[in-house]
């Protein structure tokens, strides 16, 4: 894999030199030309394969005058993903065959004259050979043409930015709406009025669509991964707008107490979604309401504890006093997706829905253990009443009740005290089986989870799964199976089951960044990390088991000196190289002060903007964002390429920044430009490789959640062609703070983004942030989150009408949506 991608020349995005010159296929295929090729003799093997012996001996005549003429057409160089049509011509000949005799095996589909292929994914210019054969009586000719395969490049005219209440996509692509916010699920469930009157949200789609995966289905609708025409979206359904929900508005949010019918509702439209789509015909998609794999998983829905912390007394409460089950999940963000076809939901932030004052006379302090409070505290563990309140419910039904966190009863299983260590997990959930009951991998750890990426597996090697908590401050980390990977288990029947084996034992470590490019894998096993250390109020923390390290992991983290992180986001990993890349979403003054900055989060700096309610075309931008408003993406190389490895190699890929203001040499240090700046990259991932746009030089996806560039354009998408790890070089920066103060700050970079390397392709509607991605198998459907639209309106004042206004129709509460995106010559999404 390295050599592939030591062809430099490539990775600064001059990716079209090696198509100069080169006729199209299109116009090869129309000629026919009457080069005289050579006759008898020299016919390849997979020709004669090809056209058959019987062929061959059915005709008894040896007479080579007879022999026939043969056209195989010119030599023609594509980029990866095209559709090639081989069209061959012959005179005198019973029949005529293709064959494939050199360069990296593809598939040939049709017979005779004409063949077509898709031309793989590449990292370097990768010549093809094929064969075309004829026969009449005994002889044979051929004719060879040889294919160059350039690597892919972003083959789309970058969408501008803009703040338009639509999804805008490159000229050339269509996007289709699919479901939306509160769609029926299941049969027999009224349409989605969107006038807040919607009940029964267990069977209709969620609000705030997050992170989500396409897991295909065959024709008779069994499990098949690699059908890109029918499929399951398992999708995330992370917070809510409650102002829509409602007709109008909520009741009593702030304090309660919250009617029954209102905290339902809220508390319904949060979880996850299994929702069977399918292709009708050319890549219309359509959600089938009735399917039988459709499922809701609510906050309400039964789980299972896995891991170290399953049945101990962190997760004991009064509907499990044996601290092995629990009741859904919550505020589920970014995504995996396993190796063996399960989907890994991760719960964000869980803290704020729980009602537990940290002070004051409604406060339990007072009848928790100094542990139990630094642990609290130190997850956010402080909120008043809860976001939503729904712990008011005057019914005191249980759904309700648990949201109360407090300790008010004889011990834990009376009360939920403990209900906040039933939530910060990893969740793995079957899509394929509605029946299965998601499993809690407690051994992943207990924070804020972002994504769940594993790395690139390999057999009788452990498998790495890597993740980021999202919070300003915090860490990235990974964890390490115990078992080594078999590769029978992608295809298992019991996939759970193969989650127990590899998610349930294993080490979890955290990131070490150094100063000069590399970095640490620091254990988080219980005996060898120590206390951590009195911080303000909080005594020093002793850890008392691993279950205690998997429920306190940010305490373990702190405690082995973990590299704080500019709000550790998506990860994903190169299906090429391995390579795992980090988005760090931003920080501020406060996380990342002037003199607070290190080598992985080097820049503090002001990115001025426009006073909210400032007219678009007013240039005076004069509200000061200080810190790292714009964020980064950091990478590393694992060293050896092991999952195991206890050290890595990193620098950092892209920098955010607003190009208009920024200082283009400390602060747009990627030099960005209009068709590429960006700010706040949350949502990251690679395409697939099973097409072309996940080979040789993959392509990735990057979206953003931004509140700091929101001046000059919506949330937005970008396609990129990363190179790797290593390719730039180090660089000091000078930030500047409040008041024209400096600071140097040395940081390794990775090379400069190119419009040909970086290109936007999508921008969301108003008030919207992208979110979740995956496509096809085949790549020529990718799946887009579109998640509250709107956000700052109300249902008296809504501030988008999407996805309404799609179409042209700016009425109605806006709706959070996924949508799908295809380009209409039916080709591979952005390449
Ligand atoms: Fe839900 Fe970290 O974004
Ligand atoms: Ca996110
Ligand atoms: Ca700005």
């Amino acid at each position: 894999m390295d050599n592939q991608l030591d062809h430099r020349g490539y990775w600064d995005g001059d990716t079209d030199t090696n198509t100069m010159g080169s006729r199209s296929l299109e116009s090869m295929a129309a000629e026919r030309f009457n080069r005289r090729q050579t006759i008898m003799g020299t016919l390849q093997a997979s020709v004669a394969a090809f056209l058959g012996t019987s062929l061959l001996a059915a005709c008894g005549d040896d007479d080579a005058a007879d022999a026939p003429t043969v056209n195989a057409g010119q030599d023609a160089t594509v980029a990866a993903g095209r559709t090639v049509t081989l069209t061959g011509s012959a005179t005198g000949a019973n029949g005529t065959a293709w064959a494939q005799t050199g360069g990296p095996a593809v598939t040939l589909t049709g017979s005779g004259d004409t063949v077509t292929f898709l031309a793989p994914g590449v990292a370097q210019d990768t010549q093809l050979t094929f064969t075309y054969g004829a026969s009449s009586g005994g002889s044979t000719a051929t004719d060879s043409t040889v294919i160059t395969v350039t690597p892919a490049t972003l083959a789309f005219t970058a969408v501008a930015k803009n703040r338009n209440d639509v999804v805008t996509v490159p000229t050339g692509y269509s996007v289709t709406v699919l479901m939306k916010k509160g769609d029926p699920i299941a049969a027999g469930v009224p349409a989605f009025a969107n006038d807040g009157t919607d009940t029964n949200w267990a069977q209709r789609i969620g609000d705030h669509h997050d992170g989500l995966a396409y897991f295909g289905l065959n024709a008779a609708g069994q499990k098949d991964l690699t059908s890109s025409t029918r499929g399951l979206i398992a999708q995330n359904h992370e917070n809510i707008d409650n102002q829509y929900l409602h007709p109008n508005g909520s009741t009593n949010a702030a304090s309660g107490p919250r009617p029954a019918s209102e905290a339902l509702i809220e508390i319904e439209a949060h979880g996850v979604a299994v929702t069977e789509i399918r292709d009708t015909g050319n890549r219309q998609w359509t959600w089938v309401q009735n399917s039988s794999f459709n499922r809701r998983i609510t906050p309400n829905t039964p789980t299972v504890m896995n891991g170290p912390a399953r049945g101990t007394d962190f997760l004991r409460t009064v509907f499990s006093p044996a601290g092995t089950n629990g009741r859904g999940t919550i505020n589920n963000c970014a995504i995996g997706v396993s190796l063996w076809a399960t989907y890994l939901t991760c719960e964000e932030n869980w803290a704020g829905y729980f009602r537990r004052p940290n002070s004051g006379a409604t406060s339990d302090n007072n009848n928790r253990t100094a542990r139990e409070l630094t642990s609290l505290r130190r997850y956010g563990v402080t909120s008043s009443i809860g976001s939503y309140a729904w712990s008011t419910v005057a019914s005191g039904e249980d759904i309700f009740r648990k949201w109360d966190a407090r300790a008010t009863g004889a011990s834990a299983t009376a009360d939920y005290r403990n209900e906040p260590n039933q939530y910060g997990w990893v969740v793995e959930i079957d899509p394929y089986n509605p029946a299965a009951a998601p499993r809690k991998r407690t051994a992943l750890g207990r924070f804020g989870h972002e994504g769940a990426w594993m790395g690139l597996p390999v057999s009788g090697q452990p498998i790495a799964v890597y993740m980021g908590d999202d919070s300003r401050g915090e860490y990235l980390y990974k964890f390490v199976s115990a078992a080594n990977w078999t590769p029978a288990d992608a295809s298992a029947t019991d996939p759970l089951a193969i989650g127990d084996k590899y998610l349930d034992t294993g080490t979890l470590h955290v990131a070490r960044f150094n100063a000069d490019g590399t970095g640490t894998w620091v254990p988080l096993v219980f005996g060898q990390v120590p206390a951590r250390p009195a911080v303000g109020v909080e005594p020093a923390y002793t850890f008392a088991s691993q279950a205690d390290i998997c429920v306190n992991t940010r305490l373990a983290a702190d405690a082995v000196r973990a590299t704080p992180m500019d709000r550790p986001e998506w990860t994903g990993v190169n299906p090429a190289n391995g390579e795992i890349y980090l988005t760090l979403t931003n920080s501020n003054a406060t996380a990342r002060p002037l003199n607070g900055t290190d080598a992985a989060n080097p820049r503090h700096y002001n990115d001025p903007r426009r006073p909210a309610g400032a007219p678009d075309l007013d240039e005076n931008a004069t509200v000061s964002q200080l810190g790292n408003p714009n964020g980064h993406i950091i990478r590393l190389r694992e060293n050896g390429n092991s999952a195991a490895a206890t050290a890595f190699t990193w620098d950092i890929y892209l920098f955010g920044a607003d190009n208009v203001d920024a200082d283009p040499v400390n602060v747009n240090i990627s030099g960005l430009d209009d068709s590429n700046s960006f700010s706040s990259p949350d949502g990251l991932y690679f395409s697939r490789p099973t097409n072309p746009a996940g080979q040789g030089r993959p392509l990735m996806w990057l979206q953003t959640d931004d509140g700091a560039m929101t001046d000059r354009t919506n949330n937005q998408m970008l396609a990129t062609l990363p190179g790797r790890v290593g390719d730039g070089g180090a660089r000091t920066i000078t930030n500047r703070g409040a008041g024209g103060a400096t600071a140097q700050q040395a940081t390794i970079v990775g090379a400069n983004a190119t419009p040909a390397t970086v290109k936007r392709f999508l921008v969301g509607p108003t008030e919207c942030e992208i979110t979740g991605i995956d496509s096809t198998p085949d790549g020529r459907t990718i799946f887009v989150g579109i998640q509250h639209p709107g956000e700052a309106g109300d249902a008296a004042r809504p501030t988008s009408n999407w996805p309404q206004s799609q179409t042209g129709n700016r009425t109605g509460r806006p709706r959070s949506a996924l949508i799908a995106v295809t380009k209409d010559d039916g080709g591979i999404v952005g390449i």
